[in-house]
């Protein structure tokens, strides 16, 4: 197995651009102008904190991946301190050359140094490699994250609750029907 020589450092406001593109599906929906934006802010709240960090993997001076390291909690209500791997991402054509495992190694420093026992991270339930490298690394699911948008789990609601009143007013109609026929019963 040949060994690539992968570089790891802070990101600064010159990778926006690069960072971008690595990010394209996971960052907000935006011109490219509005996500370097973002990014930008990223990289200086990075760089402004001691919790966080934008770790960037060079191979021969050229970006290849990514992954913002946080600090934290495992949740907001289970305070164990926690590092979260937030989108360990390489670009496809550094893939399989030990830089998701530099950048995994640097998450995992970073936890170290700052006396954090969990490492935590998030992958897409589709993602077969991603799943694979992070249960070799020996991070098991603990939980699936799911979302949609506003609207449609109002909707999704609001159709519920009708449902429910619909059958409400059923069970009402039942009631006042048997005591109808109770009525008519003593009367006979
Ligand atoms: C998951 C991901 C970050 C891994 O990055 P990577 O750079 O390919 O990771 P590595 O090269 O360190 O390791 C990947 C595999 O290649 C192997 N490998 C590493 N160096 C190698 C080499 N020189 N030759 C052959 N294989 C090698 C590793 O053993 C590892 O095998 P495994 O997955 O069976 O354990 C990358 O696939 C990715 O960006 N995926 C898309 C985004 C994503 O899903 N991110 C994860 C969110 S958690």
């Amino acid at each position: 197995m040949s060994r690539t020589s992968v570089h790891v450092r802070s990101a600064d406001a010159a990778d926006a651009p690069i960072l971008r593109e690595l990010w394209s599906d996971i960052l907000r929906r935006g011109t490219a102008a509005e996500q370097e934006a973002d990014l930008v802010g990223i990289i200086d709240d990075c760089n402004a904190s001691g919790d966080r960090c934008l770790a960037v993997a060079e191979v021969d001076g050229r970006v290849a991946g990514a992954v913002l390291l946080e600090a934290t909690t495992l949740t907001p209500l289970n305070l164990e301190p926690t590092l979260i791997a937030v989108s360990p991402h390489v670009l496809p054509e550094f893939r399989r050359r030990g830089v998701g495992t530099a950048l995994m190694d640097a998450a995992t420093r970073f936890a170290e140094a700052q006396g954090i026992a969990t490492v935590a991270t998030a992958a897409t339930a589709s993602s077969r490699d991603a799943n694979r490298f992070m249960a070799r690394l020996s991070l098991t699911p603990q939980a699936t994250f799911r979302a949609a948008s506003t609207t449609a789990v109002r909707a999704k609601l609001s159709a519920r609750r009708a449902v429910s009143r619909g059958r409400g007013s059923r069970q009402i109609d039942k009631v006042l029907a048997a005591r109808r026929l109770g009525r008519e019963h003593v009367a006979s």
